[in-house]
């Protein structure tokens, strides 16, 4: 049977309406997750909920213990992941509060513990990552956006950059060459992580800013968390859909 964990990112610290049933620290081979994870029910289904940078501590994108984080899931039987991330907007059309399904991702993140191949398995583990995303947890995403009438981006470039600082204007004018779409902090290692332990993933994206140099004012935590806390709940929307659609009895 399918199982979901959603990873909460910035601006979603609880899932509004989970009734907690449990949370669970486990220890794993490397360490504590970024907080408790917790196991409730949301419209009585169940699931398991983390908040990736930790509660209240926060933790940067770059000290994020990513590999605990999906070996504890996974441990607690989660066979499916939808990571929620803040990103600022890049392409035309990506504007605070839109939503966003990626379908492709370039990682521009360095020195982050990447991989849960320690090369003592006497075999090269070389995971296919052409597809970085579950198509099929995607298009079930998709299908409960639009069951719900929520409007969300249905394909976009995710480029994923070390922080904590934010890019300058001439590193974004570089990423949308790349053919970026949206920028965040947390995507990666998170999704190749997932692909290693054979968990499907998929991710959606709130838009929270134009990236740097495409809005009118420098950036700021205020500016995104003013959208963030709109574009939360239009995702607890989504999450409850695609739990009706997918997870329920
Ligand atoms: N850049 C990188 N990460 C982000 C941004 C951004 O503009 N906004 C939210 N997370």
């Amino acid at each position: 049977m399918n199982r979901l964990a959603i990873i909460g990112g910035t601006g979603v610290d609880e899932l509004e309406g989970l009734d907690i049933v449990a949370a669970h620290m486990p220890e794993t081979p490397y360490g504590q997750p970024s907080r408790a994870i917790q196991e409730g029910r949301l419209g009585g289904i169940g699931l398991l909920f983390l908040q990736r940078h930790g509660s209240p501590a926060m933790i940067p994108p770059h000290l994020i213990n990513y590999r605990a984080n999906l070996w504890a899931l996974q441990a607690l039987g989660a066979t499916d992941i939808v990571a929620i991330n803040a990103v600022g907007g890049i392409a035309a059309g990506m504007l605070p509060g839109r939503l966003v399904i990626p379908d492709q991702l370039i990682d521009y993140t360095w020195g982050r513990e990447h991989t849960v191949d320690d090369g003592n398995e006497g075999a090269l583990r070389h995971i296919d990552f052409t597809e970085p995303y579950d198509p099929v947890l995607r298009a079930a995403l998709l299908a409960a956006a639009a069951g719900a009438g929520i409007p969300c981006a249905s394909s976009a470039v995710h480029g994923v950059t070390q922080g904590p600082r934010l890019e300058t204007a001439a590193e974004i004018q570089r990423m949308a060459r790349d053919g970026c779409d949206v920028v965040g902090m947390t995507g990666m290692p998170e999704a190749s992580l997932a692909r290693e332990l054979g968990l499907a993933y998929a991710c959606v994206c709130m838009v929270v800013n134009p990236a740097a140099g495409l809005g009118q004012e420098p950036i700021s935590l205020q500016m995104m968390r003013a959208t963030l806390a709109r574009e939360a709940a239009v995702v607890r929307m989504l999450l409850r859909a695609l739990l009706q659609d997918r997870y329920g009895a």
